[in-house]
């Protein structure tokens, strides 16, 4: 699947994207796999999902192939251990992670080689969950509207890019797949929203990025006169065991 942006884009968009990208809800982290044990984080970013799963885990190391994002994860959460690398070469021995976790990120990695990799550094029994927020606004005109913007002006952008199989994908590695899913929403104001405009890699990718912003300033203030913008959000959670 081609990605629409480029996995190294987010090293400079740090700032909007810890400002401005959604949280996970509470409930998306009462439905992982037990915690308690050792813990390791795949594209943990600038550590969104880091300041939650920190709280819940036994021990925690973080990882991203970006080290302006970790940086940042560091100087927000210095206590939780930081190490450069992309889930398809983990630098950790075999069988050393009860639970291996992903927010936002799967879809970026090469699934036949990250697969193994995981595997390889679980301990039998051990699982893999993944997770992501979708927004959750098919059908409202202010969301069909961006989304037509973006296909018009990024080739290598559809709105589906995310919409894959990953039961199927996973099925052939692990014992079992297991599917969850839970529906919130968040209030934000433009300088907000328009950080996390600013902060997608397929945004940044775009033939003219002023032009689209200035447009969803427009159509955003027509849909939301009090400047108040709601945004729901589906997550979906997929958590994968070892046999
Ligand atoms: C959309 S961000 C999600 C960050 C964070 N997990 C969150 O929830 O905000 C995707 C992250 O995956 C990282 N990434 C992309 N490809 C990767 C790979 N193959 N291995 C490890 N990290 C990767 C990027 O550097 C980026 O920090």
């Amino acid at each position: 699947m081609t990605q629409p942006g480029s996995p190294t884009a987010f090293e400079d968009l740090v700032d909007h994207y810890d400002a401005a990208r959604p949280a996970y809800p509470a409930a998306l982290f009462a439905a992982l796999p037990d915690l308690s044990g050792a813990v390791l984080e795949l594209g943990a970013g600038t550590g969104i999902a880091t300041r939650e799963l920190v709280k819940r885990s036994g021990s925690l190391v973080s990882t991203d192939l970006g080290p302006k994002m970790l940086a940042r994860l560091h100087e927000r959460s210095p206590q939780v251990p930081v190490v450069v690398s992309r889930a398809e070469a983990l630098p950790f021995t075999d069988g050393s992670f009860d639970v291996v976790c992903g927010a936002q990120m799967w879809h970026w990695v090469d699934v036949p080689v990250a697969t193994p990799e995981v595997l390889r550094v679980l301990r039998p029994g051990g699982a893999l969950a993944v997770w992501w927020n979708e927004v959750a606004a098919d059908g409202l005109p202010w969301w069909d509207a961006q989304q037509d913007r973006l296909e018009a002006g990024n080739p290598r952008y559809s709105r589906t890019y995310r919409a894959r199989d990953y039961r199927s994908e996973l099925t052939p590695y692990f014992a079992s797949v297991e599917h969850w899913t839970t529906r919130w929403e968040r209030v934000l104001d433009w300088p907000t929203y328009e950080r996390w405009l600013r902060s997608k890699s397929y945004v940044q990718a775009l033939d003219d990025v002023e032009t689209f912003i200035a447009a969803e300033q427009q159509s955003l203030g027509d849909a939301f006169p009090d400047g108040r913008i709601v945004e729901p959000f589906s997550v979906t959670l997929r958590i994968a065991r070892k046999p």
